[in-house]
């Protein structure tokens, strides 16, 4: 008994104690102190984009030496890894997002945020120029800003090869809104396909689900779309739901090129226990409203219809990046992106450092590299800090003179040397995770020297709490986890918008 009065006493200590701490935690966000003006003697570090790069970057940095500025046509930062749950409702989309002045409100010295495009970068004049794109102005106000520092963070846009059609019929899976549009357009294929008297040939088009591209983001949403189909589709349209198909297109011999092959094997396995067919070798050439004319291993061509087609074929440089490489052909050489030196400044372009997928590294182009090499600079540009604030106090104990600023004056000088000492980047794996469908994950993890690859419902938990500890804040986790709480109980929601 005493020790079930024990137990009891200890249980609701820490239950006071979590709640206590949720509430700090979550009050703390709410409400941040005062922050500094900006200072004209501080440079000024403009970052582009909100994106993984820019987000770590902006989340690590000490800005009391620098008065930043944030321009980025999202006012918010995305969390990527779990945007194809968005498309079939398992979460919902403001579950995965984070408004960047979230972040910036927690900063020493106040930062400025602009939602705006930026247009064009000269690294020759260090200006950048930018546009407000909202509807609400009319006329699109343009204006051009001197930076001393330009963080590049702009990520990429879909790559379509130039394949006739795809901008005009497929779905991408990028940013928040693809996420949204495939939704309706499947419920609306599905809604169509159970109207009344419906051709038969016609339903049969409806519900086929096609996805180009065997990379992480094909496989992923193709699982995602699976669990739809069984958990919801079954129960809410039990006349049709059968007939929906779903078709993974790739290329190359297998998916997952990036993936140890004994998990590509584990996928495509469950995807054929899935009913989820899977071409291989095959190459979309051509798209059209309905159908997509597809070049499969044999070189013989044929058309296959689609109710709804999700285009994931990876990235390619936007614009703004190309036009910025092409002002500097001696040292911006790469088409994948652009250069960088191993303190990932811009080869050419003095004051600009560039993160993420818009840069060609040794690296693939993820949010895990990108979210480093943002903490990275962070750090670095912390140090450049540190070192400018010693320097500066250096200055004035040098002008003010007398005996006992001599010690002072040593300390000082070994700070700055110590500041000036940066070392460069090293990029650390984590491990590769990868949500399959039907409860599983694959897992490829560095561990114990070597590589461990796992696949299944453990690798599914375990991809979950990765992905839950890694949102950005308490708000997004509480969010996430009440989503999965209710699809569980109350299963999916179908209406449309
Ligand atoms: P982004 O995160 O794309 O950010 C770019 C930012 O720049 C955005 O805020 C954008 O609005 C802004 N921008 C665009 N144009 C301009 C402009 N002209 N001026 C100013 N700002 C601009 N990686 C993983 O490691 N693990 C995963 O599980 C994973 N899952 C993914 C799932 C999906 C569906 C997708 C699409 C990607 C996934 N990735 C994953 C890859 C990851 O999202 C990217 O590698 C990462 O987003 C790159 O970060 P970034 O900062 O370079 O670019
Ligand atoms: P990807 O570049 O990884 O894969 C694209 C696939 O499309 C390739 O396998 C390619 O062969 C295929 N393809 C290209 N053209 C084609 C055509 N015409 N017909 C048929 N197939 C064609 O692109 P993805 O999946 O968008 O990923 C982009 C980046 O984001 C990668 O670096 C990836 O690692 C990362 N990512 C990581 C995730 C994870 O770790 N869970 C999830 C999603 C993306």
């Amino acid at each position: 008994r005493r020790f079930l009065q024990n137990f009891g006493r200890v249980t609701l200590v820490l239950l006071l104690t979590a709640t206590g701490a949720f509430i700090y935690v979550t009050q703390v966000q709410a409400h941040p102190g005062e922050q500094l003006p900006a200072d004209k003697t501080k440079p000024t570090l403009v970052v582009l984009g909100s994106g993984w790069g820019a987000t770590s970057f902006l989340k690590s940095l000490d800005t009391e030496e620098y008065n930043v500025v944030v321009i980025s046509p999202r006012n918010y930062f995305l969390f990527s890894p779990l945007l194809p749950s968005v498309t079939v409702g398992t979460l919902e989309p403001r579950s995965i997002i984070q408004p960047t002045r979230y972040i910036t409100r927690h900063k020493k010295r106040a930062v400025q945020v602009y939602e705006a495009e930026a247009r064009d970068v000269d690294p020759i004049n260090k200006t950048v120029t930018f546009q407000d794109l909202s509807d609400i102005r009319g006329e699109a106000g343009s204006v051009t800003i001197n930076y001393d520092y330009l963080v590049y963070a702009v990520g990429c846009e879909n790559q379509t090869f130039g394949i006739k059609g795809v901008k005009e019929h497929a779905c991408f899976l990028k940013e928040l809104s693809d996420a949204d549009k495939i939704r309706q357009r499947l419920l609306d294929c599905v809604e169509t396909a159970a109207f009344r008297d419906q051709d038969e040939k016609e339903i049969d088009r409806l519900m086929h689900m096609v996805v180009v591209g065997g990379g992480p983001t094909g496989v992923e949403y193709a699982g995602e779309l699976h669990d739809f189909l069984i958990d919801d589709l079954r129960k809410w349209y039990p006349e049709i739901a059968d007939r929906l198909r779903i078709t993974l297109i790739e290329a190359l011999p297998n998916v997952l090129p990036a993936f140890s092959k004994q998990l590509i094997q584990y996928t495509e396995s469950t995807f054929k226990e899935n009913k989820i067919d899977v071409l291989t070798r095959t190459m979309v050439k051509d798209v059209q409203a309905d159908r997509v004319v597809v070049q499969d291993a044999n070189k013989e061509m044929r058309e296959i219809p689609y109710g709804l087609l999700v285009w994931a074929t990876g990235n390619t440089s936007r614009e703004i990046t190309r036009n910025l490489m092409a002002k500097l052909p001696r040292t911006q050489t790469q088409r994948r992106g652009i250069e960088v030196d191993d303190y990932l400044q811009m080869n050419g372009a003095p004051g600009i450092y560039a993160v993420g997928d818009c840069t060609a590294t040794a690296y693939a182009p993820t949010a895990q590299v990108a979210s480093q090499q943002g903490m990275f600079l962070a750090n670095m540009f912390g140090k450049m800090g540190q070192k400018m604030r010693a320097e500066r106090q250096l200055q004035e104990l040098k002008a003010e003179g007398g005996a006992a600023a001599v010690e002072a004056v040593e300390g000082l000088e070994k700070k700055v040397t110590r500041y000036s000492k940066l070392t460069p980047f090293h990029y650390s794996h984590q491990g590769s995770l990868a949500y399959i469908g039907s409860e599983k994950a694959i897992a490829d993890l560095p561990l114990f020297n070597g590589n461990v690859a796992s696949g299944g419902g453990a690798a599914m938990i375990f991809w979950r709490s990765a992905y839950v500890s890694t949102l950005y804040s308490v708000r997004n986790r509480t969010l996430v986890l009440a989503d999965w709480m209710k699809v569980k109980i109350f299963g999916r929601d179908v209406s449309r918008e």
